[in-house]
């Protein structure tokens, strides 16, 4: 054999989180059949698609089997109709100016964080917060930027910043130069999130180190407190640094329809070897045009309907469902004696285990006896260990099913 692999492989934790913990459910439902599980494991909403998006999307599918309105390729970047709505609806209403060049339209907020890294060099410095979405640590790993990982889980050439109980899920600032600093608010995992101020603290430290942050608003829908930012261009000077990544999952129900946007603005420039500056949205276009093919004209009409009168009473009145899970959650969880903390502006509860229990510990009690799935809070880094996340993602049902078999456990 002579093919060689991509080293850094080898160099990732076992299998990808969500899949480990869909491999123990597998496993704990194959050997008890008869047990209903509740799944509030990975954050995948369970609200089908509105009427009103429904509509536009069966509509477009039509319009796919006519041929005066047949449409083959469509841009990379996305529709302009899409981009046009996206900035009329979420940016300009908060002030943000933003070009139809600027706005990219995609499959998924997983891919783009997930991709986003390639078009920067492989010496950069890159910070992520401490519990993270494990997407962010493995892609810079998979593209070698990491090194190997040591005994405290933490990657060495990744630089943590933790969001412990200690600093009310607040990140201090990278006490080093670091190049790129991963953020997302409200958070996944903690459901945390910064304030103005807290915020505008990052815009300034990149601004001042060179530095570009990822800034992962995925879950902003859910934002319900005033002095909360729901995109980081709302800090005066964040576009020269900041990329912006958008997503219809959580927000309109399209986890399996597929369809997000990321903002690259032009402003935002980095360097190549003779430290000339170079433009990111165009690298980042270059690279969509090479390896992207665009979201599906349905897909993108079906987006667009989320913008409509109609679309977003109805997509409210199912983040307002989900948010009342949320508050049932903590209630429930508080009711019983545990710590909560999230679950105010995002759909992610992040309960203290009791008694200093493992957190994979604590995600085997509640699948074997209460039947339960939560996310270990250690599989999102080093600082989640102690914790569990729970999404509100369920029915009101399952949620309040949920909340009595796990208040019927001794702890
Ligand atoms: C999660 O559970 O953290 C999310 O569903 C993962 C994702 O959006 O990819």
């Amino acid at each position: 054999m002579s093919v060689k692999i991509n080293e850094n492989y080898l160099l990732l934790q076992n299998s990808y989180l969500f899949i480990e913990i869909a491999r123990r459910v597998d496993e704990f439902q194959k050997n008890n059949p008869e047990i209903n599980i509740i799944r509030m494991g990975i954050g995948d909403v369970t609200k089908p698609l509105t009427p009103t998006v429904l509509d536009a999307f069966k509509n477009a599918v039509s319009e796919m089997g006519n041929e005066e309105t047949f449409m083959g390729y469509g841009p990379e970047q996305g529709y302009s109709f899409l981009a046009e709505a996206i900035i009329k609806n979420e940016f300009e209403p908060r002030g943000i100016d933003l070009d139809l060049d600027e706005v990219f339209i995609s499959d998924g907020s997983k891919c783009d964080t997930g991709n986003i890294q390639e078009i920067f060099g492989l010496n950069n410095k890159i910070a992520v917060t401490d519990p993270v979405y494990p997407v962010y640590v493995d892609t810079n790993v998979m593209a070698g930027r990491s090194g190997p990982i040591k005994d405290d889980g933490m990657y060495e050439g990744l630089v943590y910043l933790p969001c412990i109980q200690e600093n009310d899920f607040v990140p201090e600032l990278p006490d080093e130069k670091v190049d790129i600093i991963y953020l997302c608010f409200p958070n996944n995992p903690t459901g945390t999130t910064l304030n103005k101020e807290q915020l505008a603290k990052f815009v300034n430290y990149a601004r001042e180190n060179d530095s570009i942050i990822l800034f992962d608003a995925a879950y902003e829908k859910f934002i319900t407190e005033d002095d909360v930012p729901h995109s980081i261009y709302e800090i005066d000077g964040a576009k020269e640094v900041a990329i912006e990544f958008r997503s219809f999952s959580k927000t309109a129900g399209f986890t399996g329809t597929r369809c997000a946007y990321t903002i690259v603005p032009k402003e935002l420039k980095a360097v190549d070897n003779e430290g000339n500056p170079q433009s990111i949205n165009e690298l980042w276009n270059r690279r969509q045009t090479t390896k992207f093919n665009g979201v599906s004209y349905p897909v993108q009409k079906a987006a667009e309907a989320t913008f409509t009168k109609d679309g977003k009473e109805e997509i409210l009145a199912n983040i307002d469902y989900y948010m009342n899970n949320s508050k049932i959650i903590r209630e429930s969880l508080n009711d019983i004696g545990l710590t909560v903390y999230g679950g105010i502006n995002s759909p992610y509860i992040w309960v203290k285990t009791p008694n200093n229990m493992d957190s994979w510990d604590f995600f085997d009690l509640l699948l074997n006896e209460a039947n339960v799935v939560g996310t270990p809070g250690a599989g999102f880094g080093p600082s989640g260990e102690g914790y569990l996340r729970l999404t509100a993602f369920n029915t009101l049902e399952n949620t309040k099913d949920a909340m009595k078999r796990i208040s019927e456990l001794s702890f």
